[in-house]
């Protein structure tokens, strides 16, 4: 063999090896076995694919569960206790406070069963199994047809299967595609529907360290709640009643109290939402560089007005806690997706194999194939300036509150006109109306909402091409107002009643048919029309046509990905179903020189610890455990009390609340959120630096325990510790 050829071998071997860099994927639970349990063993995982997913016999997936409709929640007890991330329990929590019983601020404990809350509309759906259907699906469909034709038949497909299934079964069915459409899953489910608040700690647990330390490792929150299932006395889902028991599941997690260990192994069994891996290159330039950084500038001019005035006056920064957490979750989310995307090169990388792809293609004389990239390039071209629009209506139109508030009022419009003698629907229209009336007025500050509107319309105005995009409005204020943005924002709240509770009060307690007129000439109404009118006559359907085609292009290209890279293994994308990642408890270099450790501890609580800052208080109870060092069971073989740790498993959005699991699948932490320099993981993951992090479990029952002594909880409870 001459030396070309060794060289040849070992670059074979490296680039087939691409896969197996650890962490990266959320690979489909039934698919463990043949895809994955190899190698979970060989990087230290004792238990076997079939304990992990069975449907023969109960395993780890009868214990997690989606929680309600965004987060993931498993089960730890006997007796049907739920645990998930404060987060996700964050607005049931909120709901059963008052100023009385201020949940959300001093935390809440059921000292017994009957002081369970219910949560009416919450649910928690477990999977019972799933099953690959995608021959079923694609019954009559053929690759020549046209994407709407195809999409009829797929959807018809679909509900004939489904609803086959559910005639003969008590579950819940639903079928989603995997693989951009090239493989289809079906997922038979169970909806349980009486979910009680067991306990919460306080905000300055659960938030701990707040937006600031969002997105962030070295992480000291305490983000976890507790719940309960209940179910009617034959052990089936039910709507909440007094009668209902406690759920004894099939199965449930055991805790463990050893903690981890730099490298341990590590997985993650959970909901993620949505990730996109597998797009072209100038879609992944389009997010990260034109569409993030739009957005960011928006959002960042929005919540510099939000500081400004949270931070003069205490009312107002409760008012908008929960609408600052919001805007400012995704815009932390869009700073770091495209810093690490450039760091990574990512692009670049997409590039390079773009040119690989297009080599293979040719090779290979598939011309539908070697089509492919060039079409790609077209369909994002013409999809920029009409999606880059679509962002500046959300993102700056609609980020104008009474604008988007105002819109809620055009179905009455709509009703008053077309069909005013239909009183029944007008009366409806008025009592929702009426109910979201109080909701918006409870949280709204008009001197920060004038402030956004001056702001978001000239940021609107710059950055907008003139033409179509353009609304009316902006004309005026180049005319009569002679480009003054402020003066035209003091016209229109002077005019408008949308801001003023008192005058819409009167205005919708009298209402009749024929005063639609008065809402049309509102001027606030008028910007919101004239603003859904651009959307509809000239984006949505525009979008939504280049996108069926991107859809159709994105299931060959992936396909022909898979072809080319034949004996690699492939994750499909996030789909918001059941996965499995894995990966080892490492820390990361976030910088040159820097390097963060694995762990947190309460140390660095109590180093953060500001009383004068809202994000950083301690509250007196635990500073008190602090100084004792009271820690009982729950301290690390150091002595500290550990926090949280950060892994490679690869998670997104939906994750959170996910069991953390090591090598014998015992529970060790509870997922809730990822290290800001990774979390472009969700276009393209890199091992070095993307990290979920989590709670140890041993903080979760230390709080539980020691903090809010309902240690009670914890004897039905499996909790181990090896020696
Ligand atoms: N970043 C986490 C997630 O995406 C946590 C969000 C809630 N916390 C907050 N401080 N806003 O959902
Ligand atoms: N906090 C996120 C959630 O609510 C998880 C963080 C992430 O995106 O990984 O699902």
């Amino acid at each position: 063999m001459n030396i070309r050829s060794t060289i040849l071998i070992i670059v074979v071997i490296i680039v087939s090896r691409i896969t197996l860099i650890g962490g990266e994927g959320m690979w489909i639970p039934m698919l463990l076995q043949q895809l994955n349990e190899k190698e979970m063993q060989e990087m230290g995982m004792k238990i076997t694919a079939e304990d992990i997913y069975s449907i023969n016999q109960s395993s780890m997936k009868d214990a997690i569960l989606l929680f309600g409709r965004g987060c993931t929640s498993e089960i730890i007890s006997k007796d049907g206790l739920l645990l998930t991330n404060h987060h996700c329990g964050y607005s049931r929590i909120q709901k059963h406070s008052t100023v009385d019983h201020d949940y959300l601020t001093n935390g809440f404990w059921a000292m017994n069963k009957s002081e369970e809350l219910p949560n009416p509309g919450l649910t928690a759906t477990l999977l019972i199994e799933m099953k690959e259907v995608t021959d079923s699906v694609l019954v009559g469909v053929d690759d020549d047809m046209t994407m709407k034709v195809r999409q009829d038949i797929l959807a018809s497909n679909i509900k004939k299967i489904t609803s086959n299934f559910e005639k003969e079964s008590k579950y819940k069915a639903s079928i989603k595609p995997f693989f951009k459409g090239n493989e289809y899953y079906m997922m038979i489910t169970e909806v349980f529907k009486d979910i009680r608040l067991v306990g919460a700690p306080p905000s300055n647990i659960g938030k701990f360290g707040g937006d600031t330390d969002n997105w962030m490792w070295p992480r000291h929150t305490g983000d976890f709640s507790l719940f309960r299932i209940y179910v009617d006395k034959d052990g089936n889902p039910a709507e909440y009643s007094e009668d209902n028991v406690p759920y004894h599941p099939k199965y449930y997690f055991t805790i463990s109290l050893d903690g981890v260990e730099e490298d341990d192994f590590t997985f993650v069994f959970g909901y993620p939402a949505r990730t996109n891996e597998y797009l072209p290159s100038y879609a992944v330039e389009q997010i990260t560089e034109v569409r993030n950084p739009d957005k960011i500038k928006l959002r960042q001019t929005r919540l510099e007005i939000f500081s400004k005035y949270s931070n003069r006056d205490p009312e107002v920064r409760i008012k908008y806690a929960t609408k600052h957490a919001r805007v400012a979750n995704y815009w932390k989310k869009m700073i770091g997706e495209s810093g690490g995307i450039q760091r990574m090169k990512g692009i670049e990388k997409k590039i390079d194999f773009e040119a690989d792809f297009l080599t293979w293609a040719n090779e290979s004389g598939n011309s539908q194939y070697a089509a492919i990239l060039p079409e790609f390039n077209k369909l994002y071209s013409e999809l920029e300036p009409l999606q880059v629009a679509a962002d500046y209506l959300s993102e700056a139109g609609m980020a104008i509150e009474v604008v988007k508030y105002a819109n809620t009022y055009r179905k009455l419009v709509g009703t008053s006109k077309d069909d005013p003698v239909n009183q029944d629907k007008i009366d409806d229209e008025i009592k929702r109306l009426k109910n979201g009336k109080k909701s918006f007025f409870k949280d709204y500050y008009q001197p920060i909402d004038e402030e956004v509107m001056t702001a978001m319309l000239k940021l609107y105005d710059m950055n907008m091409p003139d033409g179509m995009y353009k609304p009316q409005f902006i004309e005026t204020i180049h005319g009569k107002f002679k480009g003054d943005y402020q003066a035209y924002t003091d016209y229109v709240f002077s005019k408008s009643m949308f801001d003023k509770d008192e005058k819409l009060t009167e205005f919708v307690n009298k209402y009749k048919a024929k005063k639609y007129k008065k809402i049309q000439k509102d001027p606030v109404f008028e910007m919101a029309s004239q603003l859904g009118t651009i959307y509809y006559q000239n984006i949505r359907k525009q979008i939504s046509a280049i996108n069926n085609s991107i859809d159709s292009l994105m299931r060959i290209y992936m396909k022909a990905q898979m072809e080319m890279n034949s004996n690699e293994r492939y994750y499909s994308d996030a789909n918001f179903t059941l996965r499995v990642s894995y990966g080892n408890v490492n820390g990361y270099s976030p910088k040159d020189a820097v390097y963060y450790k694995h762990t947190t501890t309460l140390e660095g609580i109590m180093e953060k610890e500001d009383p004068d800052i809202y994000d950083y208080v301690v509250t007196d109870r635990l500073s008190e455990l602090y100084n004792n060092k009271d820690y009982g069971a729950y301290a690390d073989k150091d002595g500290t009390l550990h926090v949280g740790f950060a892994a490679s498993n690869h998670t997104t959005g939906g994750n959170s609340g996910s069991p953390v699991l090591n090598a014998d699948g015992h529970l060790i932490g509870v997922n809730f959120d990822r290290c800001w320099e990774g979390t472009m993981s969700d276009l393209m993951y890199d091992p070095e630096v993307c990290r979920n992090i989590s709670i140890d479990i041993r903080y979760f029952l230390f709080i539980v325990d020691k903090y809010a002594g309902a240690g009670y909880l914890l004897e039905e409870m499996n909790l181990v510790k090896s020696e």
